[in-house]
């Protein structure tokens, strides 16, 4: 009786140990770096961002609050928007808005949309606060389309490269996701 009782439990324990490892094997966890390109000079042909509201000047602020910005940017493998090393995978569209009264904060709210590469069709949406004068932000990772369906995860923003007279910049995102 103890016998098959003690392996009735083994056999208990080896299913639930293969159900467990079923499971985490359907789960991928993915790794993405992307660089991204707010295009402000070169005029409105140009341009990924577009400025479409601003606060009433009560509220003007060294913060720039209730500034709604819409962007299509590009978004490319390498860091260098205009160097034939990087390749277009895809844009950034969606808005940013100026949060922060006090102090400097986005709340980004874009899709990360590929175009090209193993995730071309694939989005990622991302949902969270930038407090872009911080060297890194962390923003969640909500969602996702395609390759990336149930995607959850989160990203780290850093500045890359800015230039104060254009406001042109590019910003590493390393994007670490959990996906079916
Ligand atoms: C922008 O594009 C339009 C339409 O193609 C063109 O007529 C116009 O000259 C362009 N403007 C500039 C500044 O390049
Ligand atoms: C990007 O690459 C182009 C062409 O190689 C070069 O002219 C430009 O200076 C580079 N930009 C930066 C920010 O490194
Ligand atoms: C990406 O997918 C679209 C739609 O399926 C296709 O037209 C396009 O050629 C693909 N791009 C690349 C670079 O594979």
């Amino acid at each position: 009786m103890a016998g098959t009782g003690s392996s009735f439990a083994t056999l208990s324990c080896v299913l639930a140990l293969a159900l467990l490892l079923a499971a985490t094997a359907a789960e991928k966890e993915t790794h993405l770096r992307v660089f991204w390109h707010d295009v402000v000079s070169g005029g409105p042909n140009v341009s990924t961002v577009a400025q479409v509201a601003e606060g009433p000047s009560s509220s003007a602020s060294a913060t720039g609050f209730g500034t709604v910005t819409v962007i299509d940017d590009p978004l490319t493998d390498g860091p260098n928007l205009t160097s034939s090393s990087s390749t277009l995978v895809g844009r950034a569209q969606g808005v940013y808005v100026s949060a922060g009264r006090d102090s400097l904060s986005l709340m980004m709210a874009m899709n990360f949309v590929f175009v090209d590469g193993a995730y071309n069709g694939s989005s990622l949406a991302i949902l969270g606060a930038n407090p872009a004068d911080r060297k890194v932000r962390e923003m969640p990772v909500v969602g996702g389309t395609g390759a990336f369906r149930f995607a959850r995860g989160y990203c780290q923003a850093t500045t890359r490269w800015f230039d104060a007279n254009t406001g042109d910049a590019t910003v590493e995102y390393n994007l670490y996701v959990r996906h079916d």
